[in-house]
Protein backbone atom coordinates (compact mmCIF):
# COMPACT_ATOMS: atom_id res chain seq x y z
CA UNK A 1 0.00 0.00 0.00
CA UNK A 2 2.58 2.29 0.60
CA UNK A 3 4.57 1.62 -2.47
CA UNK A 4 1.23 2.71 -4.32
CA UNK A 5 0.78 5.74 -2.42
CA UNK A 6 4.12 6.53 -2.81
CA UNK A 7 3.92 5.55 -6.91
CA UNK A 8 0.90 8.31 -6.69
CA UNK A 9 2.51 11.00 -4.77
CA UNK A 10 5.41 11.56 -6.22
CA UNK A 11 4.33 12.81 -9.63
CA UNK A 12 1.96 14.57 -7.93
CA UNK A 13 4.65 16.59 -5.25
CA UNK A 14 6.97 16.30 -8.64
CA UNK A 15 4.04 18.64 -10.81
CA UNK A 16 3.05 20.66 -8.07
CA UNK A 17 6.37 22.23 -7.74
CA UNK A 18 7.54 22.26 -11.28
CA UNK A 19 5.31 24.70 -13.03
CA UNK A 20 7.73 27.90 -12.28
CA UNK A 21 9.90 26.52 -14.53
CA UNK A 22 7.54 26.01 -16.99
CA UNK A 23 8.63 22.71 -18.28
CA UNK A 24 6.01 20.82 -17.70
CA UNK A 25 2.86 21.38 -19.87
CA UNK A 26 2.06 19.77 -22.90
CA UNK A 27 -0.20 19.28 -25.60
CA UNK A 28 -3.85 18.19 -24.36
CA UNK A 29 -5.47 17.48 -27.91
CA UNK A 30 -3.50 17.10 -31.04
CA UNK A 31 -4.39 17.72 -34.76
CA UNK A 32 -6.35 14.55 -36.17
CA UNK A 33 -6.18 13.79 -39.84
CA UNK A 34 -7.97 15.14 -42.34
CA UNK A 35 -9.21 14.81 -45.98
CA UNK A 36 -10.23 17.57 -48.48
CA UNK A 37 -11.17 18.37 -51.67
CA UNK A 38 -8.13 20.23 -53.42
CA UNK A 39 -8.99 24.12 -53.50
CA UNK A 40 -10.83 24.05 -50.22
CA UNK A 41 -9.64 24.20 -46.72
CA UNK A 42 -8.06 22.23 -44.45
CA UNK A 43 -8.43 22.92 -40.61
CA UNK A 44 -6.35 21.60 -37.67
CA UNK A 45 -7.02 21.70 -33.78
CA UNK A 46 -4.09 21.85 -31.12
CA UNK A 47 -4.88 22.59 -27.47
CA UNK A 48 -1.97 23.23 -25.17
CA UNK A 49 -2.26 23.31 -21.35
CA UNK A 50 -1.62 26.52 -19.33
CA UNK A 51 1.89 27.50 -19.62
CA UNK A 52 2.66 27.52 -22.85
CA UNK A 53 4.97 29.50 -24.64
CA UNK A 54 5.18 29.05 -28.61
CA UNK A 55 3.30 26.97 -30.78
CA UNK A 56 4.78 26.14 -34.30
CA UNK A 57 2.81 24.48 -37.18
CA UNK A 58 4.68 22.51 -39.53
CA UNK A 59 3.44 21.02 -42.82
CA UNK A 60 5.80 18.49 -43.81
CA UNK A 61 8.74 19.74 -41.89
CA UNK A 62 8.31 23.04 -42.62
CA UNK A 63 7.24 25.80 -40.38
CA UNK A 64 4.42 27.79 -41.62
CA UNK A 65 3.24 29.20 -38.79
CA UNK A 66 4.06 30.44 -35.41
CA UNK A 67 1.45 31.75 -32.30
CA UNK A 68 3.26 33.26 -29.55
CA UNK A 69 1.64 33.26 -26.21
CA UNK A 70 2.29 37.26 -25.43
CA UNK A 71 1.51 38.51 -28.92
CA UNK A 72 -0.64 35.84 -30.82
CA UNK A 73 -0.08 34.56 -34.24
CA UNK A 74 2.72 35.43 -36.56
CA UNK A 75 1.29 34.66 -39.98
CA UNK A 76 3.42 34.82 -42.73
CA UNK A 77 1.69 33.81 -45.93
CA UNK A 78 -2.10 34.38 -46.91
CA UNK A 79 -2.15 30.70 -47.37
CA UNK A 80 -1.43 29.64 -43.57
CA UNK A 81 -3.56 31.23 -41.37
CA UNK A 82 -5.15 30.68 -37.65
CA UNK A 83 -7.99 30.81 -35.05
CA UNK A 84 -7.62 30.74 -31.21
CA UNK A 85 -9.95 29.61 -29.22
CA UNK A 86 -9.47 29.55 -24.95
CA UNK A 87 -11.61 27.22 -23.06
CA UNK A 88 -10.97 27.04 -19.21
CA UNK A 89 -6.81 27.29 -19.14
CA UNK A 90 -6.53 25.25 -22.10
CA UNK A 91 -5.40 27.02 -25.65
CA UNK A 92 -6.66 25.60 -28.67
CA UNK A 93 -4.68 27.35 -32.17
CA UNK A 94 -6.95 26.37 -35.12
CA UNK A 95 -4.50 26.07 -38.25
CA UNK A 96 -6.09 26.54 -41.39
CA UNK A 97 -4.71 25.51 -45.20
CA UNK A 98 -6.56 27.29 -47.43
CA UNK A 99 -6.99 26.64 -51.30
CA UNK A 100 -4.85 23.36 -51.14
CA UNK A 101 -2.82 21.86 -53.10
CA UNK A 102 -1.69 17.98 -53.80
CA UNK A 103 1.54 19.17 -52.50
CA UNK A 104 0.02 19.94 -49.22
CA UNK A 105 -0.62 16.38 -48.42
CA UNK A 106 1.47 14.84 -46.01
CA UNK A 107 2.02 15.54 -42.19
CA UNK A 108 0.88 18.09 -40.30
CA UNK A 109 3.05 18.93 -36.95
CA UNK A 110 2.15 21.07 -34.04
CA UNK A 111 5.29 21.83 -31.67
CA UNK A 112 5.77 23.52 -28.93
CA UNK A 113 9.51 22.82 -28.19
CA UNK A 114 8.68 20.60 -25.83
CA UNK A 115 8.78 16.59 -26.16
CA UNK A 116 5.23 15.70 -27.04
CA UNK A 117 3.10 12.83 -28.17
CA UNK A 118 0.42 13.28 -30.52
CA UNK A 119 1.12 16.21 -32.21
CA UNK A 120 1.11 15.61 -35.65
CA UNK A 121 -1.60 13.74 -37.68
CA UNK A 122 -2.06 13.67 -41.99
CA UNK A 123 -3.65 15.61 -44.45
CA UNK A 124 -4.76 14.12 -47.87
CA UNK A 125 -5.96 16.05 -51.16
CA UNK A 126 -8.25 14.74 -53.41
CA UNK A 127 -9.68 15.43 -56.63
CA UNK A 128 -12.96 15.78 -57.72
CA UNK A 129 -13.03 14.79 -61.29
CA UNK A 130 -15.60 14.11 -63.86
CA UNK A 131 -18.17 11.65 -64.15
CA UNK A 132 -20.31 10.74 -67.02
CA UNK A 133 -22.28 8.30 -69.43
CA UNK A 134 -21.17 8.21 -73.12
CA UNK A 135 -25.19 7.06 -73.97
CA UNK A 136 -27.62 9.42 -72.19
CA UNK A 137 -30.59 7.51 -73.03
CA UNK A 138 -30.47 4.08 -74.97
CA UNK A 139 -33.62 2.15 -76.61
CA UNK A 140 -32.93 -1.59 -75.48
CA UNK A 141 -35.32 -4.60 -77.46
CA UNK A 142 -35.90 -7.36 -75.63
CA UNK A 143 -33.29 -10.34 -75.00
CA UNK A 144 -30.96 -7.45 -75.87
CA UNK A 145 -28.03 -7.23 -73.86
CA UNK A 146 -25.97 -3.75 -73.80
CA UNK A 147 -22.75 -2.43 -72.57
CA UNK A 148 -22.92 0.98 -70.45
CA UNK A 149 -19.36 3.16 -70.17
CA UNK A 150 -19.44 5.42 -67.14
CA UNK A 151 -16.60 6.99 -67.43
CA UNK A 152 -14.67 9.19 -64.58
CA UNK A 153 -11.78 11.03 -65.82
CA UNK A 154 -9.24 13.17 -63.42
CA UNK A 155 -9.91 11.87 -59.97
CA UNK A 156 -7.32 11.65 -57.14
CA UNK A 157 -7.36 9.07 -55.81
CA UNK A 158 -8.94 6.57 -58.13
CA UNK A 159 -12.30 6.53 -57.21
CA UNK A 160 -15.18 3.80 -56.13
CA UNK A 161 -17.19 3.00 -58.83
CA UNK A 162 -20.74 1.93 -57.99
CA UNK A 163 -23.73 0.89 -60.27
CA UNK A 164 -27.39 1.56 -59.23
CA UNK A 165 -30.63 0.52 -60.99
CA UNK A 166 -33.26 2.75 -59.99
CA UNK A 167 -32.38 2.99 -56.60
CA UNK A 168 -31.00 -0.82 -55.01
CA UNK A 169 -27.19 -1.35 -56.14
CA UNK A 170 -25.92 -3.44 -58.82
CA UNK A 171 -24.04 -6.71 -58.18
CA UNK A 172 -20.51 -5.85 -58.74
CA UNK A 173 -20.19 -9.21 -61.07
CA UNK A 174 -22.38 -7.20 -63.46
CA UNK A 175 -19.84 -4.49 -64.49
CA UNK A 176 -15.73 -4.37 -64.91
CA UNK A 177 -13.42 -1.18 -63.38
CA UNK A 178 -10.61 -0.42 -65.49
CA UNK A 179 -7.95 2.21 -63.70
CA UNK A 180 -5.48 4.32 -65.66
CA UNK A 181 -3.30 7.19 -64.58
CA UNK A 182 -3.05 10.44 -66.42
CA UNK A 183 0.21 12.07 -67.22
CA UNK A 184 -0.61 14.24 -64.82
CA UNK A 185 -0.84 11.99 -62.05
CA UNK A 186 -4.92 11.83 -61.91
CA UNK A 187 -6.49 8.57 -62.18
CA UNK A 188 -9.60 8.10 -64.34
CA UNK A 189 -11.80 4.82 -64.32
CA UNK A 190 -13.54 3.34 -66.83
CA UNK A 191 -16.76 0.95 -66.02
CA UNK A 192 -18.91 -1.18 -68.04
CA UNK A 193 -21.41 -2.59 -67.05
CA UNK A 194 -23.13 -5.24 -68.78
CA UNK A 195 -27.23 -5.30 -68.72
CA UNK A 196 -29.90 -7.22 -70.36
CA UNK A 197 -33.20 -4.93 -69.33
CA UNK A 198 -36.16 -6.44 -68.44
CA UNK A 199 -38.43 -3.03 -67.73
CA UNK A 200 -37.16 0.74 -68.67
CA UNK A 201 -35.01 1.74 -65.91
CA UNK A 202 -32.57 4.79 -65.09
CA UNK A 203 -29.28 3.44 -64.44
CA UNK A 204 -26.73 5.05 -62.26
CA UNK A 205 -23.34 5.57 -62.27
CA UNK A 206 -21.41 6.20 -58.52
CA UNK A 207 -18.51 7.74 -58.18
CA UNK A 208 -17.32 7.85 -54.38
CA UNK A 209 -13.68 9.34 -52.57
CA UNK A 210 -13.58 9.88 -49.14
CA UNK A 211 -13.45 13.98 -49.33
CA UNK A 212 -16.60 14.16 -51.39
CA UNK A 213 -19.70 14.70 -49.01
CA UNK A 214 -22.14 12.42 -51.44
CA UNK A 215 -20.61 10.56 -54.39
CA UNK A 216 -20.83 12.23 -57.62
CA UNK A 217 -23.64 10.49 -60.11
CA UNK A 218 -24.29 9.92 -63.73
CA UNK A 219 -26.81 8.52 -65.05
CA UNK A 220 -28.30 6.51 -68.53
CA UNK A 221 -32.19 5.95 -69.21
CA UNK A 222 -33.00 2.64 -70.74
CA UNK A 223 -36.23 2.14 -72.48
CA UNK A 224 -37.28 -1.25 -72.48
CA UNK A 225 -38.70 -1.44 -76.30
CA UNK A 226 -40.85 -4.05 -75.86
CA UNK A 227 -42.86 -3.71 -78.96
CA UNK A 228 -41.49 -6.69 -80.45
CA UNK A 229 -44.35 -7.70 -82.75
CA UNK A 230 -44.19 -4.13 -84.32
CA UNK A 231 -41.03 -4.38 -84.60
CA UNK A 232 -41.07 -7.62 -86.61
CA UNK A 233 -43.47 -5.50 -88.77
CA UNK A 234 -42.02 -2.64 -89.25
CA UNK A 235 -38.79 -4.80 -90.27
CA UNK A 236 -41.12 -7.16 -92.64
CA UNK A 237 -42.72 -3.77 -94.07
CA UNK A 238 -38.87 -2.13 -94.58
CA UNK A 239 -37.59 -5.51 -96.10
CA UNK A 240 -40.61 -5.89 -98.73
CA UNK A 241 -40.26 -2.07 -99.17
CA UNK A 242 -37.21 -3.19 -100.61
CA UNK A 243 -37.84 -5.56 -102.52
CA UNK A 244 -40.43 -3.48 -104.28
CA UNK A 245 -38.03 -1.07 -104.44
CA UNK A 246 -35.67 -3.58 -106.28
CA UNK A 247 -38.15 -4.39 -108.33
CA UNK A 248 -39.14 -1.43 -109.54
CA UNK A 249 -35.94 -0.35 -109.69
CA UNK A 250 -34.39 -3.64 -111.77
CA UNK A 251 -37.44 -3.62 -114.27
CA UNK A 252 -36.70 0.41 -114.63
CA UNK A 253 -33.47 -0.56 -115.46
CA UNK A 254 -34.18 -3.67 -117.88
CA UNK A 255 -36.65 -0.95 -119.70
CA UNK A 256 -33.92 1.66 -119.94
CA UNK A 257 -31.62 -0.97 -121.43
CA UNK A 258 -33.38 -1.65 -123.60
CA UNK A 259 -34.31 1.18 -125.07
CA UNK A 260 -30.89 1.99 -125.46
CA UNK A 261 -30.55 -1.05 -126.88
CA UNK A 262 -33.09 -0.29 -129.58
CA UNK A 263 -31.67 3.14 -129.74
CA UNK A 264 -28.14 2.04 -130.45
CA UNK A 265 -28.96 -0.64 -132.45
CA UNK A 266 -31.19 1.41 -134.70
CA UNK A 267 -28.50 3.87 -135.01
CA UNK A 268 -25.87 1.43 -135.98
CA UNK A 269 -28.20 -0.07 -138.46
CA UNK A 270 -29.02 3.35 -140.42
CA UNK A 271 -25.42 3.74 -140.46
CA UNK A 272 -24.58 -0.09 -141.24
CA UNK A 273 -27.26 -0.05 -143.90
CA UNK A 274 -26.01 3.39 -145.29
CA UNK A 275 -22.18 2.12 -145.57
CA UNK A 276 -23.20 -1.31 -146.57
CA UNK A 277 -25.26 -0.02 -149.20
CA UNK A 278 -22.56 2.20 -150.22
CA UNK A 279 -20.54 -0.46 -150.21
CA UNK A 280 -22.73 -2.77 -151.69
CA UNK A 281 -22.93 0.26 -154.46
CA UNK A 282 -19.56 0.79 -154.61
CA UNK A 283 -18.92 -3.10 -155.30
CA UNK A 284 -22.05 -3.18 -157.48
CA UNK A 285 -20.68 -0.29 -159.18
CA UNK A 286 -17.24 -2.38 -159.82
CA UNK A 287 -18.93 -5.43 -160.79
CA UNK A 288 -20.95 -3.37 -162.88
CA UNK A 289 -18.33 -1.85 -164.16
CA UNK A 290 -16.29 -5.86 -164.41
CA UNK A 291 -19.58 -6.91 -165.26
CA UNK A 292 -19.56 -4.32 -168.04
CA UNK A 293 -16.00 -5.24 -169.33
CA UNK A 294 -17.08 -8.66 -169.49
CA UNK A 295 -20.34 -7.60 -170.80
CA UNK A 296 -18.65 -6.16 -173.39
CA UNK A 297 -15.96 -8.79 -173.37
CA UNK A 298 -18.84 -11.34 -173.60
CA UNK A 299 -20.73 -8.96 -175.91
CA UNK A 300 -18.03 -8.54 -177.51
CA UNK A 301 -17.50 -12.05 -177.53
CA UNK A 302 -21.27 -12.88 -177.97
CA UNK A 303 -22.13 -10.53 -180.49
CA UNK A 304 -19.48 -10.10 -182.94
CA UNK A 305 -19.81 -14.28 -182.52
CA UNK A 306 -23.36 -13.87 -183.26
CA UNK A 307 -24.40 -10.82 -184.85
CA UNK A 308 -22.18 -11.26 -187.86
CA UNK A 309 -23.66 -14.57 -188.19
CA UNK A 310 -27.32 -12.79 -188.26
CA UNK A 311 -25.72 -9.58 -189.81
CA UNK A 312 -24.01 -12.17 -192.40
CA UNK A 313 -27.37 -14.05 -192.57
CA UNK A 314 -29.49 -10.84 -193.31
CA UNK A 315 -27.52 -8.23 -194.21
CA UNK A 316 -23.78 -6.82 -194.26
CA UNK A 317 -23.42 -3.87 -192.59
CA UNK A 318 -20.10 -1.80 -192.46
CA UNK A 319 -18.80 -2.23 -189.34
CA UNK A 320 -18.05 -5.92 -190.03
CA UNK A 321 -14.57 -4.94 -191.64
CA UNK A 322 -13.73 -3.03 -188.35
CA UNK A 323 -15.43 -5.96 -185.84
CA UNK A 324 -13.41 -8.68 -187.46
CA UNK A 325 -10.69 -7.51 -186.06
CA UNK A 326 -11.97 -8.05 -182.22
CA UNK A 327 -13.75 -10.85 -183.05
CA UNK A 328 -10.94 -12.67 -184.68
CA UNK A 329 -9.64 -13.41 -181.39
CA UNK A 330 -13.65 -14.83 -180.43
CA UNK A 331 -14.55 -15.88 -182.90
CA UNK A 332 -12.40 -19.12 -182.55
CA UNK A 333 -13.57 -19.84 -179.23
CA UNK A 334 -17.06 -18.39 -180.14
CA UNK A 335 -19.76 -20.83 -178.90
CA UNK A 336 -17.46 -22.17 -176.30
CA UNK A 337 -17.06 -18.69 -174.83
CA UNK A 338 -20.49 -17.94 -175.21
CA UNK A 339 -21.36 -21.47 -173.52
CA UNK A 340 -18.80 -20.77 -170.63
CA UNK A 341 -19.93 -17.40 -170.45
CA UNK A 342 -23.65 -18.22 -169.30
CA UNK A 343 -22.16 -20.79 -166.30
CA UNK A 344 -19.96 -17.30 -164.98
CA UNK A 345 -22.54 -14.70 -165.21
CA UNK A 346 -24.55 -17.36 -162.15
CA UNK A 347 -21.33 -16.96 -160.22
CA UNK A 348 -21.20 -13.75 -160.44
CA UNK A 349 -24.70 -13.07 -159.63
CA UNK A 350 -24.13 -15.46 -156.26
CA UNK A 351 -22.17 -12.77 -154.46
CA UNK A 352 -25.47 -10.74 -154.47
CA UNK A 353 -27.19 -12.90 -152.97
CA UNK A 354 -24.94 -13.63 -150.04
CA UNK A 355 -24.44 -10.10 -149.10
CA UNK A 356 -27.34 -9.85 -147.79
CA UNK A 357 -27.97 -12.83 -145.43
CA UNK A 358 -24.45 -11.50 -144.07
CA UNK A 359 -25.74 -7.80 -143.52
CA UNK A 360 -28.64 -9.72 -141.57
CA UNK A 361 -26.25 -11.64 -139.34
CA UNK A 362 -24.53 -8.70 -138.48
CA UNK A 363 -27.02 -7.04 -137.19
CA UNK A 364 -28.39 -9.64 -134.78
CA UNK A 365 -24.51 -9.94 -133.40
CA UNK A 366 -25.12 -6.14 -132.29
C1 LIG B 1 -3.97 9.15 -39.88
O1 LIG B 1 -3.42 8.90 -41.14
C2 LIG B 1 -2.29 8.05 -41.14
C3 LIG B 1 -1.77 7.99 -42.52
O2 LIG B 1 -2.81 8.02 -43.43
C4 LIG B 1 -2.66 6.69 -40.55
O3 LIG B 1 -1.53 5.89 -40.51
C5 LIG B 1 -3.25 6.89 -39.19
O4 LIG B 1 -3.69 5.67 -38.67
C6 LIG B 1 -4.39 7.85 -39.21
N1 LIG B 1 -4.79 8.14 -37.84
C7 LIG B 1 -6.04 8.08 -37.45
C8 LIG B 1 -6.29 8.40 -36.05
O5 LIG B 1 -6.93 7.76 -38.24
C1 LIG C 1 -11.31 23.31 -33.47
O1 LIG C 1 -11.86 23.67 -32.21
C2 LIG C 1 -12.85 24.69 -32.27
C3 LIG C 1 -13.26 25.03 -30.86
O2 LIG C 1 -13.54 23.92 -30.12
C4 LIG C 1 -14.02 24.13 -33.08
O3 LIG C 1 -14.99 25.12 -33.20
C5 LIG C 1 -13.51 23.75 -34.44
O4 LIG C 1 -14.56 23.15 -35.17
C6 LIG C 1 -12.40 22.73 -34.32
N1 LIG C 1 -11.85 22.54 -35.60
C7 LIG C 1 -11.54 21.29 -36.03
C8 LIG C 1 -10.97 21.16 -37.39
O5 LIG C 1 -11.78 20.31 -35.34
C1 LIG D 1 -17.49 17.56 -57.87
O1 LIG D 1 -17.52 17.79 -59.27
C2 LIG D 1 -18.82 17.74 -59.83
C3 LIG D 1 -18.68 17.89 -61.29
O2 LIG D 1 -17.69 18.77 -61.63
C4 LIG D 1 -19.67 18.84 -59.22
O3 LIG D 1 -20.97 18.78 -59.77
C5 LIG D 1 -19.73 18.65 -57.72
O4 LIG D 1 -20.44 19.72 -57.12
C6 LIG D 1 -18.33 18.59 -57.16
N1 LIG D 1 -18.43 18.26 -55.76
C7 LIG D 1 -17.87 19.02 -54.80
C8 LIG D 1 -18.09 18.56 -53.41
O5 LIG D 1 -17.19 20.00 -55.06
C1 LIG E 1 -22.51 3.72 -75.83
O1 LIG E 1 -21.57 4.68 -76.20
C2 LIG E 1 -20.34 4.14 -76.62
C3 LIG E 1 -19.40 5.28 -76.86
O2 LIG E 1 -20.02 6.32 -77.55
C4 LIG E 1 -20.54 3.30 -77.85
O3 LIG E 1 -19.32 2.73 -78.24
C5 LIG E 1 -21.50 2.20 -77.51
O4 LIG E 1 -21.77 1.46 -78.67
C6 LIG E 1 -22.80 2.79 -76.99
N1 LIG E 1 -23.63 1.71 -76.54
C7 LIG E 1 -24.81 1.49 -77.05
C8 LIG E 1 -25.55 0.33 -76.51
O5 LIG E 1 -25.27 2.23 -77.90
C1 LIG F 1 -36.77 -13.46 -75.30
O1 LIG F 1 -36.36 -14.63 -74.59
C2 LIG F 1 -37.44 -15.39 -74.08
C3 LIG F 1 -36.87 -16.51 -73.28
O2 LIG F 1 -35.73 -17.03 -73.86
C4 LIG F 1 -38.31 -15.87 -75.24
O3 LIG F 1 -39.42 -16.55 -74.73
C5 LIG F 1 -38.78 -14.66 -76.03
O4 LIG F 1 -39.50 -15.10 -77.15
C6 LIG F 1 -37.61 -13.84 -76.49
N1 LIG F 1 -38.10 -12.66 -77.18
C7 LIG F 1 -37.58 -12.24 -78.32
C8 LIG F 1 -38.17 -11.01 -78.88
O5 LIG F 1 -36.66 -12.82 -78.86
C1 LIG G 1 -37.46 2.15 -62.69
O1 LIG G 1 -37.99 3.45 -62.81
C2 LIG G 1 -38.73 3.68 -63.98
C3 LIG G 1 -39.08 5.13 -64.05
O2 LIG G 1 -39.12 5.71 -62.79
C4 LIG G 1 -39.95 2.75 -63.98
O3 LIG G 1 -40.70 2.96 -65.16
C5 LIG G 1 -39.48 1.32 -63.92
O4 LIG G 1 -40.58 0.45 -63.84
C6 LIG G 1 -38.57 1.09 -62.73
N1 LIG G 1 -37.99 -0.22 -62.85
C7 LIG G 1 -37.88 -1.03 -61.82
C8 LIG G 1 -37.24 -2.36 -62.14
O5 LIG G 1 -38.21 -0.74 -60.70
C1 LIG H 1 -27.05 12.34 -58.00
O1 LIG H 1 -26.53 13.63 -57.74
C2 LIG H 1 -27.52 14.60 -57.48
C3 LIG H 1 -26.78 15.89 -57.24
O2 LIG H 1 -25.78 16.07 -58.15
C4 LIG H 1 -28.35 14.20 -56.28
O3 LIG H 1 -29.37 15.14 -56.09
C5 LIG H 1 -28.95 12.85 -56.51
O4 LIG H 1 -29.62 12.41 -55.37
C6 LIG H 1 -27.87 11.84 -56.84
N1 LIG H 1 -28.46 10.58 -57.16
C7 LIG H 1 -28.07 9.46 -56.57
C8 LIG H 1 -28.78 8.25 -57.00
O5 LIG H 1 -27.16 9.43 -55.74
C1 LIG I 1 -44.50 -6.95 -73.24
O1 LIG I 1 -45.54 -7.02 -74.19
C2 LIG I 1 -46.51 -8.03 -73.90
C3 LIG I 1 -47.53 -8.02 -75.02
O2 LIG I 1 -46.97 -7.62 -76.20
C4 LIG I 1 -47.16 -7.76 -72.57
O3 LIG I 1 -48.05 -8.79 -72.26
C5 LIG I 1 -46.09 -7.68 -71.49
O4 LIG I 1 -46.67 -7.31 -70.24
C6 LIG I 1 -45.05 -6.65 -71.85
N1 LIG I 1 -44.01 -6.69 -70.86
C7 LIG I 1 -43.49 -5.58 -70.34
C8 LIG I 1 -42.42 -5.78 -69.35
O5 LIG I 1 -43.89 -4.47 -70.63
Amino acid sequence: MERLQRSILLPLILTASLPGLGCCYSITKGPANATVLAGSQARFNCTVSAGWKILIWLSNGNPVLTVLSSQGSVETTDRFTSQNYTSGDEFTSELIIHNTQLSDAGRIECSIQQPSENNFAFLSVQVNGSLFIKNSTLTVKENTTVEIVCEALGWAPAPDIAWMTNDSLIDKSSYVNQQSQGSDGLHNVLSILTVTPTATEVLTCLADIEALPEPQNATVTLIFDNSTAENYYREENRSSWVIVLAVVLSFLGIVLLTTIIVVVVRCCLKRRASTYQSEIRKVSAEKKKDGDLENRQRNGSENPGYLPEELWNTEQSPGTASLPSTSSKFTGPEDNSYISSVPKVRPQRRPDHPISPKKIRNVTLV
